[in-house]
Order: structure tokens, then C-alpha cells, then sequence
């Protein structure tokens, strides 16, 4: 009984460990600086919700923008669609707050 125990809580071990491993990964070869991304984004908040979410009514967008592709954020950012102004971020910050946006 005590060795079936030790088997099982090892095997839980190693599966939590290579869980941990593989988000570490994930994380660290995104290409992006999601801090500046989220500081970036402030200004983004007010029409698409502090969570990407949208926001309902006024001047925002009423449907998520979280996991679109990375160059169709980009080309919003550059050219405002709609009532969007465009150009509140660019160069590299735009770059990777689009980067940001797509893997939310
Ligand atoms: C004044 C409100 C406002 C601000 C500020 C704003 N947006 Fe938008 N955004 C909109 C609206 C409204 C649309 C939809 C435009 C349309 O299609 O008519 C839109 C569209 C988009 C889209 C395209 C969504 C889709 O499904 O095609 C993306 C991506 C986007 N915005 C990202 C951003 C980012 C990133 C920022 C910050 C740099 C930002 N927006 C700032 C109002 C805003």
C-alpha cells in the first residue's frame, strides 16, 4: 500500500513538474513584451474593456478582439477602422501590443 502511494504521488510530481515546464516555455519564447503590451493597452481599454472583452454601447466595440491574428490587430492599430482613431501606439510598441493581443 505504501509503495503504490509513493507511486502515484511520484507520478503526480512528474506531470505537475512538466506542466509547470512547458507554461515556462511558453511564456518565455512568446517574442513580446506583455508587460508594455498591457501598459500599452490602456489606452485601448476604454472601447475593448480592460480584458479585451469589448464594451457595450458608446464609442467601443461589442465583441471581443482577444486571439485575432496578430496582422489584423496591427492594420486596426494603423488605420483606426470606423470610429477607432488610428495610430495611438506605433512602431515596435505596436507591433507588440498586436503580438499581445493575438495570444490573449
Ligand atoms: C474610440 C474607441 C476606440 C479606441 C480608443 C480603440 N478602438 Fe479599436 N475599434 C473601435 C471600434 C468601434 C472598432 C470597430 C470598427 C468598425 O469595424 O467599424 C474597432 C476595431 C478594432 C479592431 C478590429 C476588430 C475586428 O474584429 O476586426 C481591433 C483589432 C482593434 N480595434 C484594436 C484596438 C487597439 C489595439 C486599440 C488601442 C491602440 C484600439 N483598438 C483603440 C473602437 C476603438
Amino acid at each position: 500500500m505504501k509503495k503504490l502511494m509513493i507511486v502515484i504521488l511520484g507520478t503526480m510530481f512528474i506531470l505537475a513538474a512538466c506542466g509547470g515546464a512547458n507554461a515556462n516555455d511558453s511564456a518565455s519564447t512568446g517574442g513580446f513584451d506583455a508587460e508594455k503590451a498591457a501598459n500599452d493597452y490602456k489606452v485601448c481599454a476604454a472601447c475593448h474593456g480592460s480584458d479585451l472583452q469589448g464594451s457595450k454601447g458608446g464609442a467601443g466595440l461589442d465583441r471581443p478582439i482577444s486571439g485575432l491574428a496578430k496582422e489584423k490587430v496591427l492594420t486596426a492599430i494603423q488605420e483606426g477602422p470606423g470610429v477607432m482613431p488610428k495610430d495611438m501606439i506605433t512602431g515596435e510598441a505596436a507591433e507588440n501590443l498586436a503580438e499581445w493581443i493575438s495570444k490573449q
